[in-house]
C-alpha cells in the first residue's frame, strides 16, 4: 500500500518537476516595482538629452492625444463617441482599427475578463491638408486601450514635435463621473512599452477576438452579440494583423529619431540634409529607388562619421503570441494547472500605481511576459539607411500632394531646394514633419491642430482631484459641468480650473456666459439654444432632465452665483 502512495508521490512530484522546467525555460523578469525605478535615460545617448524621458511633455508640445480632444472641445464620453469621433475624422469615413482582448498582459488585466474585455483601438488615417493647415497623420501616432471596469483609457500617441510617444491616462472615465486627462508616470508604462513605443503581439493574435475561440468566449460572457462599446464581438483577423502593423509604425518612428539625431551625429546637419534628399526622392517613387545610388552612398559615408559603435537598435515591439485558452487545453493545460492559479476578476493593479497589486497576480511564463527585456529586433549599422524609409514614412500622401503644388510639381525642384536649404534646418533637434513641411512650402502651415500655448497646461498623474470641502455651492458645477471644463485641454474651455476651492470659485464667477448658458427658459427655443449647457447630449444633461424641479433649483442658484452682464 505505501509503496504505492510513494510510487504516486514520486509520479506527481516528478511530474510538476518537468512542468515546472517545461513551462519556465526563460528567466523570470525582475517584479515590476523594481523595473519601474530604474531610469531609463542611463543610456546617456544624444538622442536622450534632446527627446527627454520626463512624465510631462517638453514645454510648448503636446500629444496627438491632447490635439485631437482639444480640437474636439472637449473628450467623448461614452467611449463609443470617442470611436465615432476618430470615424468622422478620417477623410475615407472608416472606423479605426479596434479589437477586443479579454484575458490579456496589460497592467490592468486583472480588470478584465470576457464580459468586459479590453478594447483596444488604433488610428488608421491620415487627414487631408488644406491651404492653411496640415490634416493629422495618426497612422502608428494614436492608440487607447480601454478598461471598463477600471473607468480608465489608456493612451499612448505621438507629440510630433517632441519626436516622442505620450503615456496618458483618462481616469475616472464613467457614467457621472469627472474624467481627468492626465500624464502617466513614464517609468511604469516603460517596464513593458520597453522602446518607448507601442507594442503588441506576434501571428496568430490568440488573445484577440480576431480569433473565433476568443470571440466565442466573449458571446458567451456577454450573452448577446451587441458590440461592446462601439466594437463588434468577432472581429476579422485583419483587424488584429493591422493592429500589429501599425504599433511597428510607430515603433519605427522612434528608430527614426534615433538614426536622424545619433545616426548623424551632434554636427551632422549635412548628413541629416541628405536624408532629407532621399526620403523625398522614396516618397515620390518608391518603385524606382535605388538604394545604391552615388546619393544613398553619400548617406553612408555621412553616416560613418558619427553612427555609434554599437549600432542603433530597434526596440522589439512584438510581444510572443500568447493563447489564453489555448494553454489551459491538453495535457500540457493540465500540468500548468498545477503550478499556477488563474486570478478572479477584480485582482491585480486597480489603476496605474497599483503596482504592488499586479505583483500578486500568477506570474506569466518569462517568454510571454512583457516584463522580459526583449533583445532588440534588429541592430541597424552606419551602412544601413532605413532611416531614409522612416523619415518618409512621417509625411503622408496629403503631405506629396502640397509638397508638388509648392514646388512646380517638379521633384527636380524640390530636391534643389533641399541641398539649398541653410544647414541650420538640419540640426540635432527631433524630426518634425510639420517644421519640415514649412521649410519645404515656404508656408508657415499650422499644424491640424490649435496652437499649445491654447491649451490648458498638462497635468502629471497624482495630483489629486478637488476636494469639495468649505464651498458646497461648487457641487453642482462639480456634477453638471467639471466633466467637460476642468481639464479640458483647450484652454477656452477650461475655465473652472483651479487648485483650490477659492480659485475654482474666482474663475467660474469670472465665466459670466455661464449665467446665460443655464438660462434654458429664456434660450430654449432662440437661436442660441445650442449654446445652453450642458449640451443636450451629454449625459449631465440627462441628470438635470432626471432631477425635474430640483434640478431646475439647482440651475437656478448656480445662475445666481455668477454675476450677469448680457455677453452671451
Ligand atoms: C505589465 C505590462 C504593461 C505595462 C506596465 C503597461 N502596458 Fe500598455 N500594453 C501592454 C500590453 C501587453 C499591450 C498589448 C496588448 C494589450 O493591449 O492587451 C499594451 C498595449 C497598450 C496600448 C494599446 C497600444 C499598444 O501599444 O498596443 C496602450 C494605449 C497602452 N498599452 C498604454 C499604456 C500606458 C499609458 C501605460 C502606463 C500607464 C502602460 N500601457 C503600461 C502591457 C503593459
Ligand atoms: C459634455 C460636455 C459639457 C458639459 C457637461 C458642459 N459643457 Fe459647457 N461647453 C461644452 C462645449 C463642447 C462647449 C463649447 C461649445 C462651442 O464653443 O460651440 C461649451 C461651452 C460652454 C460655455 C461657453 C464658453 C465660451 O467661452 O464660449 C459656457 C459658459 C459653458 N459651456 C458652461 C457650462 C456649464 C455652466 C456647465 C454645467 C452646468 C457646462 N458648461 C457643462 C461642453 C460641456
Amino acid at each position: 500500500m505505501n509503496r504505492v502512495v510513494v510510487a504516486v508521490a514520486v509520479i506527481v512530484l516528478g511530474t510538476v518537476g518537468y512542468a515546472v522546467i517545461m513551462l519556465s525555460n526563460t528567466q523570470s523578469p525582475p517584479p515590476i516595482t523594481a523595473l519601474a525605478k530604474q531610469s531609463s535615460n542611463a543610456r546617456n545617448l544624444l538622442s536622450d538629452k534632446i527627446i527627454p524621458n520626463t512624465d510631462l511633455p517638453p514645454d510648448g508640445t503636446r500629444s496627438l492625444f491632447d490635439h485631437l480632444v482639444a480640437q474636439n472641445d472637449g473628450l467623448p464620453y461614452p467611449f463609443a463617441k470617442l470611436i465615432a469621433l476618430l470615424r468622422e475624422q478620417n477623410p475615407a469615413g472608416l472606423d479605426p482599427v479596434t479589437l477586443l482582448i479579454p484575458n490579456g498582459r496589460s497592467l490592468l488585466k486583472g480588470q478584465a475578463d470576457n464580459a468586459h474585455p479590453r478594447l483596444v483601438v488604433a488610428a488608421d488615417y491620415d487627414g487631408n491638408n488644406t491651404p492653411v493647415g496640415l490634416g493629422k497623420a495618426t497612422r502608428g501616432a494614436l492608440f487607447l486601450g480601454f478598461v471598463e471596469n477600471a473607468n480608465e483609457i489608456e493612451v499612448v500617441s505621438y507629440n510630433e514635435a517632441a519626436g516622442r510617444f505620450e503615456y496618458q491616462l483618462v481616469q475616472n472615465y464613467c457614467k457621472g463621473c469627472v474624467p481627468r486627462i492626465v500624464y502617466a508616470r513614464r517609468a511604469i508604462c516603460l517596464t513593458c512599452h520597453q522602446g518607448t513605443t507601442p507594442i503588441f503581439s506576434q501571428r496568430p493574435w490568440n488573445e484577440t477576438n480576431g480569433q473565433e475561440a476568443t470571440a466565442a468566449a466573449i458571446l458567451a460572457a456577454r450573452g448577446d452579440n451587441k458590440p461592446y462599446h462601439g466594437v463588434a464581438i468577432s472581429q476579422p483577423l485583419a483587424n488584429a494583423e493591422r493592429f500589429d502593423q501599425l504599433t511597428d509604425i510607430g515603433n519605427f518612428y522612434h528608430v527614426s529619431q534615433r538614426l536622424w539625431i545619433d545616426g548623424c551625429g551632434p554636427d551632422g546637419n549635412e548628413c541629416r540634409r541628405q536624408m532629407v534628399l532621399l526620403a523625398l526622392q522614396y516618397s515620390d517613387n518608391p518603385g524606382g529607388f535605388d538604394a545604391a545610388s552615388s546619393d544613398a552612398n553619400r548617406l553612408r559615408e555621412l553616416q560613418a562619421l558619427s553612427f555609434p559603435k554599437e549600432g542603433i537598435g530597434v526596440p522589439e515591439s512584438d510581444l510572443q503570441n500568447r493563447d489564453p485558452i489555448g494553454e489551459k487545453q491538453g495535457f500540457k493545460g493540465w500540468l500548468r494547472s498545477l503550478i499556477t492559479r488563474d486570478f478572479k476578476l477584480g485582482e491585480g493593479a486597480k489603476d496605474n500605481e497599483d503596482l504592488s497589486a499586479f505583483e500578486k497576480l500568477p506570474p506569466l511564463r518569462a517568454e510571454l511576459d512583457p516584463l522580459s527585456i526583449r533583445s532588440p529586433k534588429q541592430n541597424l549599422r552606419a551602412n544601413d539607411i532605413d532611416g531614409v524609409y522612416g523619415l518618409a514614412r512621417f509625411f503622408t500622401e496629403s503631405d506629396s500632394k502640397t509638397l508638388a503644388e509648392h514646388n512646380g510639381n517638379s521633384s527636380a525642384k524640390l530636391l534643389a531646394k533641399v541641398r539649398a536649404l541653410p544647414p541650420e534646418v538640419f540640426a540635432a533637434k527631433p524630426f518634425s514633419r510639420v517644421a519640415m513641411m514649412q521649410v519645404l512650402t515656404g508656408k508657415s502651415f499650422e499644424y491640424c491642430c490649435i496652437k499649445t500655448d491654447e491649451m490648458s497646461p498638462p497635468v502629471a498623474s497624482g495630483v489629486p482631484p478637488l476636494a469639495i470641502k468649505y464651498h458646497p455651492e461648487l457641487q453642482p458645477f462639480a456634477d453638471y459641468c467639471f466633466a467637460c471644463h476642468r481639464g479640458n485641454p483647450a484652454k477656452r474651455l477650461n475655465f473652472m480650473a483651479g487648485d483650490t476651492e477659492q480659485a475654482v470659485l474666482d474663475s467660474i464667477k469670472k465665466k459670466t456666459e455661464i449665467r446665460d448658458a443655464l438660462d434654458w427658459e429664456r434660450y430654449a427655443k432662440t437661436d442660441k439654444a445650442s449654446k445652453l449647457m450642458p449640451p443636450r447630449d451629454s449625459a449631465q444633461y440627462h441628470a438635470f432632465e432626471e432631477a425635474g424641479a430640483v434640478g431646475e433649483k439647482t440651475r437656478e442658484k448656480m445662475r445666481e452665483f455668477v454675476p450677469g452682464m448680457f455677453s452671451f
